[in-house]
């Protein structure tokens, strides 16, 4: 018998909203995208007095007032009809997008951790403490969401989640002494170097209620106080923020800003594959992800594993602020023009000239001791820009590290499949000026802000990002 073995499929849902309706009068419920609404009429209109009368609804509302929480769905409640999930008809006391509630789940088999943020004037009240506008609160099983004389659900998780997430009481067994933040056992996400837990400040009045805190052993000891240095010295709207470091038990704890969004793997994977994104959407993940590495080139800093998994969403959702994560293999150069020789990065993002230096097989590249600059970046950012346009990743092969090698070695790009049907050419032109093979020929930061599919766009994405994302 295989333990731990989950008994969920990844259609079925994460969690629940129960519904107490003895407080509402009328509820108006869309079901499905805007895309539906607008083909099908799905809109339904139900009102009840002790009971609930639905017409022609689907599975995902049914009579006892149970709304299911699914992967990759955002549920949007407020009282414009375009845009809402759930549309709520009062005029006083409800906000057109009064709030909305998403789960993220970093691995197929995680528990989920399920936000919901605050848009509301009125407020949203969890366990009858006002959320705040424009806050974000982790929600745990039980807890009770209400839209004061308007609305009053409960949340529940899948039990299989909820089991699992009592069963990992003891996943942090020290919490470091001297901190003002109390380790949760919910998991947020783990990679090479450590795993991200969900922090409470153990101060109840202090602003900053819940953080991220990655804790990592002993072993990388110095990966990590140099991640912990470098970001300290670090202050840019698109960069993870870091609040605390303590060295302690062995183990070093990196208290840093909690982004609610989930990294842009866990937005793009569906199943197996990766899904492609609109032009725009892309432009403005580009925008952004290109602002924090110009800023980190220009202050001397190369991040050196930039993938889908180290980029955060602030929600799962398009104009999302996007938030550069995971300093543990940056890197300070004193001179700037003085090169690197370290093999770091993850090898379906990496710079050919990187992996293969130090390599002792090195997959028939001629051996060179040249080195390489902050200009590997710019390859990840083009391996990024690739799998975000097409779902496809460029170099992946079988996933046989040394193909993988091999084939960015080659360089060549398939621009003939059914996937590029749809992306412009501009957007192609500025992938083969990211993934070249030679570093003095391959675009950096400004360059690719000035490229023609970038500036395309340039006035709109300026705006976006001065009056949207930057006040997320
Ligand atoms: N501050 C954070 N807020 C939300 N999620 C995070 C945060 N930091 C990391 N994560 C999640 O945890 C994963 C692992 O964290 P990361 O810092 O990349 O560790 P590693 O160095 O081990 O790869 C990330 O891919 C991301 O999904
Ligand atoms: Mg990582």
């Amino acid at each position: 018998m295989e333990l731990n073995k989950p008994d969920i499929k990844p259609t079925q849902s994460l969690g629940y909203l129960v519904f107490d309706m003895n407080q509402i009068k009328k509820i108006q419920l869309k079901i499905g995208s805007d895309l539906e609404l607008q083909d099908n009429h799905k809109q339904l209109s139900f009102s009840f007095r002790d009971q609930i009368i639905v017409k022609n609804i689907k599975e995902t509302f049914n009579n006892s007032g149970i709304y299911k929480i699914s992967k990759n769905d955002i549920v949007k409640i407020g009282r414009n009809p375009m845009n809402n999930n759930l549309i709520l008809e009062n005029e006083i006391l409800v906000s057109k997008s009064h709030c909305a509630i998403w789960p993220i789940q970093f691995e197929e088999n995680s528990a989920p951790l399920i936000y919901l943020k605050d848009t509301s004037l009125n407020g949203v009240y969890v366990n009858d403490q006002l959320v705040g506008k424009n806050e974000i609160v982790l929600l745990e099983d039980g807890d009770t969401i209400e839209i004061k004389l308007v609305i009053k659900f409960v949340l529940r998780y899948r039990t299989y989640f909820k089991n699992l997430i009592e069963s990992q009481s003891n996943v942090i067994d020290i919490q470091p002494v001297s901190s003002k933040w109390n380790i949760s056992n919910r998991l947020v996400g783990c990679g090479t170097f450590g795993s991200v837990f969900i922090a409470k400040n153990i101060d109840k009045m202090s602003l900053t209620k819940t953080c991220a805190v990655k804790v990592i052993k002993a072993s990388n000891m110095e990966v990590q106080i140099r991640e912990a240095e470098l970001l300290s010295s670090l202050n840019h709207p698109n960069i993870i923020k870091i609040f605390e470091c303590h060295y302690e038990n062995g183990k070093i704890y990196l208290f840093e800003e909690l982004i609610c969004g989930g990294d842009l793997f866990s937005y793009l994977a569906r199943g197996e594959h990766l899904k492609a994104l609109s032009e725009p959407d892309c432009a403005i993940i580009m925008y952004q992800i290109l602002q924090a590495v110009g800023y980190l080139h220009s202050n001397g800093i190369v991040h050196r594993d930039l993938k889908l998994d180290n980029i955060l969403l602030t929600s799962p959702e398009s104009l999302s602020k996007i938030v550069l994560t995971d300093f543990g293999t940056a890197f300070k150069y004193d001179d700037r023009y003085k090169r690197m020789k370290t093999v770091v990065g993850t090898c379906e993002y990496t710079a050919p000239e990187v992996g293969l230096l130090n390599s002792s097989d090195n997959y028939g590249a001629p051996n060179s001791q040249t080195g390489y600059t902050s200009k590997c970046d710019m390859w990840s950012i083009g391996v990024i820009l690739h799998i975000i346009l097409s779902g496809i990743s460029p170099f992946y092969m079988d996933g046989e590290e040394r193909n993988i090698i091999k084939a960015s070695r080659n360089c060549h790009l398939d621009f003939g499949k059914r996937q590029w049907k749809k992306v412009s050419l501009d957007a192609q032109d500025l992938i083969k000026h990211l993934l070249v093979l030679d570093q003095v020929q391959r675009f950096d930061c400004e360059d690719c802000l000035n490229h023609s599919w970038l500036d395309y766009y340039r006035e709109l994405l300026d705006m976006i990002y001065r009056s949207k994302i930057l006040r997320n």
